[in-house]
């Protein structure tokens, strides 16, 4: 059994009263011989994703426990990104990714724990526990709590995104009050995380990529009698990386992000998958930028047909062969690293390729990369005077590459959404939401309410929106996010003004403000700061901590 931590504190005559404790909640004599293994359960009842992770910690625990480990569960927070849209509740949404490393990395490293798993489910849980892992360097093993089952009105598969499209939908007239009451009634049946490929499932493809979970444990939904099946070898898996010295920063290489990269272009993922994995790269000391993302996005194509960039829904993916099926995929046709390590002991590729898939065709669903279902990456960085330090677009689930437009410009989510839902946003326009940033908002709230009215109002291809704050992965449209240097810090996103002209262009990958740069000069000597929007409390420490968007948005001032 390997003891790396444990032996420091439950062996020896001076750490009896260390033994004590244990043997309250249950350890016998034989216990203490045996690797101690927390399962760290992102927990909470407030709200589906992360309903039921206690329940599978229990599974976890006896994976643990049939390897010969013994395990204790333990809990760190949820921030619901979904009841949180649109509220000052957003806030906290990036937030609590920091905090969930953080919370892990003061639990585990208290407590003389040999190894870990982390169970996630929400879109920060996920990467808050995979920054813990790189940063802990214990064995450790990422389960995703799955995803929630889709809901359906007649033949129509529904999910939350077809409620917050519904409000849009309502509020321009075009569906009736009891039409988005049935919606609303319909689209989420089951506990679990929101169906599409948002940024939860998003998050749960990419653990699979960067090899931090099980090969095809990110699809079967939460409901699933496989999910509890995956937390058991979960368990199992997380003694075997132990034995064999797998450690987080040995899986988490250049590569193995690169692989997450490939996977996350292939799939028009979440543009959170961005922010995230530049954080992981940054905690596990990998320099892994903005420029390898923009290098890989050139070359990979959309693969897969799974909202909000194409009509399917997790559990279909699910059906066909889960994640394994797309890896596969991208590995024959050479996009992949393959030896890139996994937690499972081996290479990516040596388990790809003994991986068959079942027999149900996956017409419709995905794509081969030599006919893909979109021709270019499902995201694209944008540079240019309007965001310097970088940008990023959804290009996979817009039809628009490019759009020049007059600006519409709002300091902050709230008054934008009121100009949308009192229909002044026109055709032609480029809706530009300020102070949003990691900093001024500060968190970097998600801007889905904004997006999904839009949409709604049937402007999801005649109008844009640009913002230094983020997007849900259930954001579609002509959508450009985290521009950086942020309003907040002077970024040149603070000086655009109602009826500037601005050019997006997802192609070559580039935002400009047409203004002329002595024009820019003259607003940037009249501009200046606001003052910060909180002065106490965790909003305030976190914007004196927090980094821009091009550096992930981490806090942590150094990698451990
Ligand atoms: Fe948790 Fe969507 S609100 S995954």
């Amino acid at each position: 059994m390997v003891r790396v931590r444990s032996r420091m504190w439950y062996d020896g005559v001076d750490n009896a009263p260390h033994r004590s404790y244990l043997r309250a909640v249950g350890f016998n004599e034989w216990d203490f011989s045996k690797s101690l293994v927390a399962v760290v359960a992102a927990w909470s009842e407030l709200g589906p994703c992360n309903y039921h992770t206690l329940e599978l910690a229990k599974y976890v625990k006896e994976g643990v426990k049939e390897a010969g480990g013994v395990a204790l569960a333990a809990p760190t927070i949820v921030v619901n990104d979904g009841i949180n849209m649109g509220t000052p509740g957003m806030r906290y949404s990036l937030i609590s990714r920091d905090l969930i490393a953080d919370t892990i990395e003061a639990q585990v490293n208290s407590h003389g724990v040999d190894a870990w798993v982390g169970i996630g489910g929400c879109d920060k849980t996920q990467p808050g526990i995979i920054m813990a892992m790189v940063r802990l360097e214990l064995p450790s093993v990422y389960l995703y709590g799955g995803t929630a089952e889709a809901g359906w009105l007649g033949d129509r598969e529904l999910t939350i995104e077809d409620t917050f499209e519904a409000v849009g939908a309502y509020l321009s007239g075009k569906i009736t009050l009891e039409e988005l009451r049935r919606i609303e009634e319909l689209s989420f049946p089951t506990y679990g995380t929101c169906q599409g490929l948002f940024t939860a499932n998003t998050m749960a493809i990419l653990a699979e990529a960067l090899g931090v979970s099980l090969l095809g444990s990110a699809t079967p939904p939460a409901t699933s009698a496989r999910r509890r099946a995956y937390a058991a070898a979960s368990g199992r898996a997380v003694l075997k990386a132990a034995e064999l010295g797998i450690t987080p920063r040995k899986v988490v290489t250049y590569d193995a992000l690169y692989n997450a990269a490939v996977t996350l272009f292939a799939t028009a993922g979440s543009t959170n998958g961005i922010l995230h994995l530049l954080a992981i790269a940054y905690e596990a000391g990998v320099k892994f930028t903005l420029d390898d993302f923009d290098e890989i996005s050139r070359k990979v194509p959309v693969i897969a047909a799974l909202r909000p960039a194409g009509p399917y829904a997790m559990q279909d993916l699910d059906r066909i062969g889960g994640a394994p099926r797309i890896l596969k995929k991208l590995y024959k046709a050479n996009l992949l690293r393959p030896e890139a390590l996994t937690v499972e002991g081996e290479p990516i590729g040596k388990l790809l390729e003994r991986w068959q898939p079942p027999s149900v065709p996956e017409t419709g669903i995905l794509y081969d990369v030599e006919k893909p279902y979109k021709p270019y990456s499902g995201i694209r960085i944008l540079r240019g005077n309007l965001a310097p330090s970088g940008a990023v677009m959804k290009i996979g689930a817009a039809n628009v590459l490019k759009f020049e437009g007059r600006a519409r410009v709002y300091d902050g989510e709230a008054e934008a959404f009121k100009a949308v839902a009192a229909g002044e946003i026109k055709q032609g326009d480029v809706v530009v939401i300020r102070y949003e940033g990691p900093r001024g908002a500060p968190g970097m709230p998600e801007m889905l309410k904004v997006t999904a009215a839009i949409v709604g109002a049937g402007l999801g291809e005649s109008v844009a929106l640009i913002t230094d704050g983020r997007f849900s992965g259930a954001t579609r449209g002509i959508m450009v996010g985290h521009v950086a240097p942020e309003a907040a810090v002077g970024g040149p996103i603070a000086l655009v003004e109602n009826g500037d002209r601005i050019i997006i262009d997802g192609g070559a990958g580039l935002l400009k403000l047409d203004v002329p740069d002595e024009e820019l000069e003259r607003r940037r000597k009249n501009w200046t700061p606001p003052p910060p929007k909180y002065s106490g409390g965790l909003l305030a420490k976190y914007a004196a901590l927090v980094q821009q968007a091009d550096k992930g948005a981490v806090t942590n001032p150094r990698p451990l």
